[in-house]
C-alpha cells in the first residue's frame, strides 16, 4: 500500500496546529480547536481497543493520536500532498481562486508538518495515506471503524465521500460534525452556507442529523446512537468559546 512516507519534521515554526496538544519536550501547542476534555464524546465515546481505524481528515492528528491510545490501529487519511481544500469558487468581487487555492496548500502542508512533527514526539505508530477522498483504494484494506470528524461539511460532495469509505465496509462509521444543540434527528436538512455576503472559503454544507442518518441508511448503516459534545473553538476570534456538535453512531446492518 502506498502509505505517505513520513516526514522529519523538527521545528515547531514548520507546523501549523489545527489542534491544542500536548507534546513530550514541548508541551501545550495552540491550534483552531481544543477538542481535549471533551474527546470522549467528539469521538462517540466507542470502545477503541483492537479496532482498525480510518481517520478521515487527520488534520494535525489529534484524533489519530488519542484512538492510539485507546489501543486502535489508525490509518490517517488527508487530501493529497500540495493540494488546497475545495474552496468556494466566487465569481464575482474579484475574489482570486487561485491565491486562496495556494493559501489553502500552503496551510495544508503546514498542518501535514504538524501531524508528522507530534507523530514523531508521541512515538505514534499510524500510518497516512494522502488521496483523492471520491476515490478511496480498497488496498487500504478492511477497517473497524471509519471517523469523520468535521469535514463533511467541508466537501461539495459529501455523500460521495460516504459512498467512498462505505466500499472499505468499516463496521462502524462515526460522523463528528456541528449540529445545532435543537436538532432532533428529525427532518433531513442540508444548508448550503458560502454566500456572497459571508464569503465562507471552504465550508458548503450544514448537514442535520436527520439528513445524516438518511444517508447512512441508502449506504446500509443504522444510527444506534447521538452524542453531543462541546469541545472550545479557540483560534477564531470572533467565535472564541465552545460550540455544539453531534457525533453519530452508525452500525453496519
Ligand atoms: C476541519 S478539519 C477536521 C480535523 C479533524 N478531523 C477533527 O475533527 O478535529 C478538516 C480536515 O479535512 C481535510 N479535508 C478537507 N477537504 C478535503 C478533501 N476534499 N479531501 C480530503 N481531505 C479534506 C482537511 O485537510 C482537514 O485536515
Amino acid at each position: 500500500m502506498n502509505y505517505a512516507t513520513p516526514r522529519n519534521i523538527e521545528h515547531l515554526e514548520d507546523c501549523r496546529f489545527y489542534h491544542y496538544m500536548d507534546l513530550p519536550g514541548i508541551g501545550l501547542v495552540e491550534g483552531t480547536w481544543d477538542l481535549r476534555d471533551e474527546i470522549d464524546n467528539y469521538l462517540g465515546g466507542l470502545d477503541y481497543s483492537g479496532q482498525r481505524v480510518l481517520d478521515m481528515g487527520t488534520a494535525s492528528g489529534y484524533l489519530t493520536f488519542e484512538m492510539e491510545n485507546r489501543g486502535a490501529d489508525v490509518v490517517s487519511y488527508d487530501i493529497t500532498e500540495g493540494q488546497p481544500m475545495e474552496i468556494v469558487p466566487y465569481m464575482n468581487g474579484g475574489f482570486n481562486l487561485a491565491a486562496a487555492q495556494a493559501a489553502s496548500s500552503q496551510m495544508g502542508e503546514r498542518t501535514k508538518n504538524a501531524y508528522w512533527f507530534a507523530h514523531r514526539l508521541l512515538g505514534s505508530r499510524a500510518r497516512a495515506y494522502y488521496g483523492d477522498i471520491r476515490s478511496l483504494p480498497v488496498e487500504l484494506g478492511k477497517f473497524d471503524v471509519a471517523l469523520f470528524g468535521m469535514i463533511l461539511g467541508h466537501l461539495r460532495d459529501p455523500f460521495g465521500a460516504l459512498c467512498s469509505v462505505a466500499r472499505l465496509a468499516p463496521s462502524t462509521i462515526v460522523i463528528t460534525n456541528q449540529t445545532h444543540p435543537d436538532d432532533d434527528g428529525g427532518t433531513p436538512l442540508a444548508y448550503f452556507m458560502p454566500s456572497t455576503a459571508n464569503r465562507e472559503p471552504a465550508a458548503y454544507w450544514a448537514l442535520s442529523i436527520g439528513c445524516l442518518t438518511q444517508m447512512l441508511d441508502i449506504l446500509d448503516y443504522e444510527v444506534e446512537d447521538v452524542r453531543s459534545a462541546w469541545p472550545w473553538c479557540r483560534g477564531i476570534p470572533e467565535r472564541d468559546g465552545r460550540e455544539h456538535c453531534s457525533s453519530i453512531i452508525a452500525r453496519r446492518r
